[in-house]
């Protein structure tokens, strides 16, 4: 088995995780914005028999999901007939376009299946990714037609790393309604009694977010604010005030995805974040919660 990534602690520890040889990826940028990832190879190579597991994630902070995804889906073509590897599974630890999974208003493009389509056209023999932001859906699968899609939890790497802040009677908070499900994962883990979640609006034109909060007595007690995605900032800011203004001791901010657009952090840190907990399924240096076991043993079932 392969593991083809850059050349980064995380293609190393799930390469080591599997047992696997590492196929090192380098992704160039031309002056006019066109990509060339390159598989590093010294001559063209028949991976016939091999089974790649093709691991390359977004870059936090620079939000480029469609550079992202013409990466890997140049990547994913080169690897499966260019060089006929006899199996890849795609491995998209931050699922680009998955929020558009409806027609919300007519005319708009439903993305995320679309994205769905271009992966096996391009020849993904299986697709997994983390925590995939699937409100309307009921499962990742269903938006592959030909291939298995499995989504695995990245709630519980989150989990751990909070459990070495040793928290004093947490409250798990789910920024808005849909957050309740990672709330109240995340407090099974660490074995917090109380979960809840507040109540988001956000306006679809302007993006505009009105948090309605429910009021505690937060004196002399911990908070971690669970979240799948962290991309303006504004939601998780928006309750770490609240829980900030409630009395909370400290306040942990806890998500998977830092896509981490411009001047996101510093809104979290703004606004009273004591701690933050973020998922590897960007390529962020921040990140000190890893997915690496969940994406291992997923692909190990698969295998
Ligand atoms: C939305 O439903 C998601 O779960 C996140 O709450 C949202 O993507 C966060 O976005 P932002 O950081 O821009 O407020």
């Amino acid at each position: 088995m392969i593991v083809a990534g850059p050349d980064d602690s995380f293609t190393r520890s799930l390469a080591s995780e599997l047992g696997a040889d590492i196929l090192p990826i380098t992704r160039r940028t031309f002056p006019d914005g066109e990509l060339q990832p390159r598989l590093m190879v010294s001559e063209q190579i028949n991976l016939k028999e091999e089974t790649v597991i093709l691991a390359m994630r977004m870059k936090a902070a620079s939000c480029r999901p469609n550079d992202y995804l013409v990466e890997y889906l140049l990547t994913l073509r080169n690897l499966k007939r260019e060089m006929k590897a006899g199996r890849v599974i795609a491995v998209i630890p931050y699922f680009p376009y998955a929020r558009q999974d409806e027609i919300f208003r007519p005319g708009e493009p439903l993305s995320s299946k679309y994205v769905a389509e271009m992966l096996e056209a391009m020849g993904a023999d299986a697709v997994i990714s983390v925590t995939v932001h699937l409100h309307r859906l009921k499962q990742f699968s269903d938006i592959f037609d030909k291939i298995p899609g499995v989504n695995v939890s990245g709630i519980p790497s989150l989990a751990r790393e909070a459990s070495k802040f040793d928290l004093k009677d947490p409250l798990i908070i789910g920024p808005d309604e849909e957050a309740i499900i990672w709330a109240e994962e995340f407090a099974k883990h660490v074995g917090a009694k109380d979960y809840t979640s507040f109540i988001k609006e956000r306006d679809r034109e302007t993006g505009e977010i009105k948090m309605t909060v429910k009021e505690f007595d937060l004196t002399g007690r911990d908070v971690v604010v669970v979240d799948d995605i962290v991309s303006t900032g504004g939601t998780m800011a928006s309750a770490i005030a609240a829980a900030k203004r409630m009395g909370a001791s400290r306040v942990l901010s806890a998500f998977v995805h830092p896509v981490l657009a411009e001047g996101a952090l510093d809104k979290i840190l703004g606004a009273g974040g004591d701690v933050v907990i973020a998922g590897d399924t960007l390529e962020w240096l921040g990140s000190r919660a890893s997915v690496v076991p969940e994406l291992s043993k997923a692909i190990k079932e698969m295998l």
